[in-house]
């Protein structure tokens, strides 16, 4: 597959040095946009074309545009960090690249090869590098690769044309509320994904088929939804839009540090890989298990889980302090942000803001 090179056209009128200064004082989440953004098509029979870099705007979408009515979509986020020296990096590119193969194939849509999505990303970045906030603070650019069925048509099959985006925007705490723990409820009756679905892909239907346990997780007072599996309903699965992790107490004094396995119908986070071998490197256990609802809440009880937090590129490392159910409602460790919750996140960060040496090469440089 022959990778397209991307044609600069740059912006005539990219926002002021003001007024980017103001949006970087206070990013939020997902609200604002940088000048640009990357866009490259494919068409069957000619593969990946037209690649450029184009001002931020609106796309002109035909009302029976094939995305629209039957959701073939896919997505990623990714970050890029000003590291200590001023120059700016991406966290495990290649990683978020395979993935979106991944979802794509799940999908029926066309592969994008690895150093497409990397470069793609890497002269988005590299043209709007005055947006990459300031070093040592929570706030990053978030970049957004995505990807769009171009056919116009109503008969339900994979589209033969496809349009790949990257847009970026700064980021600061994905919960308003920062590292304060969240309160969770847990849905027992909605599933997000089901086995043989496509829990595994990152496409915005599974994001779709979360919002109405999320505003009911809202209704009652709580900040996420947590998914038990579609079977059993027993295991533990993932939030709306994050991974969850289990710290214990371990009988030679340890901890160890448990996420649920991916069973196919759970996304495979770049944060939740990433944090197995942190864990590691800080001295704890890491490993993948099936965890149930009514051990979860046993092991809070008695004492042995200590810990829990959620994790994602968007959220970082978010403590759970609460579990709300139909059944009843119990507290996570004394509801402040456990000790090896702190201490994970805080060297996942030092990896990513390049304060600590990248020992296992995931940084990558611009
Ligand atoms: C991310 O963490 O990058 C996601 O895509 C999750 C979404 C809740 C923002």
């Amino acid at each position: 597959m022959t990778t397209p090179t991307i044609e600069l056209k740059p912006s005539s009128s990219p926002l002021s040095d003001a007024e980017r200064d103001a949006i970087l004082a206070s990013p939020g989440f997902g609200r604002h946009f940088t000048d640009h953004m990357v866009t490259i098509r494919w068409t069957e029979g000619r593969g990946w074309h037209d690649a450029q870099l184009v001002p931020y705007g609106p796309l002109s979408i035909d009302p029976a545009n094939m995305t629209l009515h039957y959701a073939q979509e896919i997505f990623e986020g990714l970050k890029a960090y000003r590291l200590p020296d001023g120059s700016v990096a991406t966290f495990r590119p290649e990683a978020n690249a395979a993935r979106f193969q991944r979802s794509a194939a799940r999908l029926a849509m066309p592969e994008l090869p690895v150093e497409t999505f990397i470069e793609a990303c890497d002269v988005l970045v590299q043209q709007d590098k005055a947006w990459v906030p300031a070093h040592g603070g929570e706030e990053s650019l978030y970049l957004r690769p995505f990807m769009i069925a171009a056919e116009v048509g109503l008969g339900v099959k994979p589209a033969n044309e496809y349009l790949f985006l990257v847009i970026a925007s700064p980021a600061g705490a994905y919960f308003p509320g920062g590292v304060k723990p969240v309160s969770i409820w847990l849905s027992e009756d909605r599933v997000r994904a089901v086995p043989g679905g496509m829990g595994d892909a990152k496409t915005g239907g599974n994001y779709a088929a979360s919002l109405l346990a999320q505003a009911e997780a809202a209704a009652k007072g709580c900040d996420q939804v947590a998914y038990l599996d579609a079977v059993e309903h027993k295991w533990v699965e993932e939030l709306g839009g994050m991974n969850l992790y289990f710290v214990y107490d371990q009988e030679d004094g340890g901890k160890k540090i448990v996420t649920p396995s991916l069973t196919g119908s759970l996304l495979a986070g770049v944060t939740r890989d990433s944090l197995l071998t942190v864990a590691e490197d800080l001295g704890y256990t890491s490993e993948e298990a099936r965890v149930s609802i009514d051990q979860w809440r046993a092991d809070s009880e008695n004492g042995t889980l200590t810990e829990v937090f959620a994790c994602g590129t968007a959220a970082v490392i978010t403590p759970v302090g609460t579990v709300k159910s139909a059944g009843g409602e119990w507290k996570q460790g004394d509801g402040t942000p456990g000790e090896v919750t702190l201490k994970l996140r805080e060297r996942l960060l030092d990896i990513q803001r390049g304060t600590v040496e990248d020992t296992h090469g995931w940084m990558h440089p611009l």
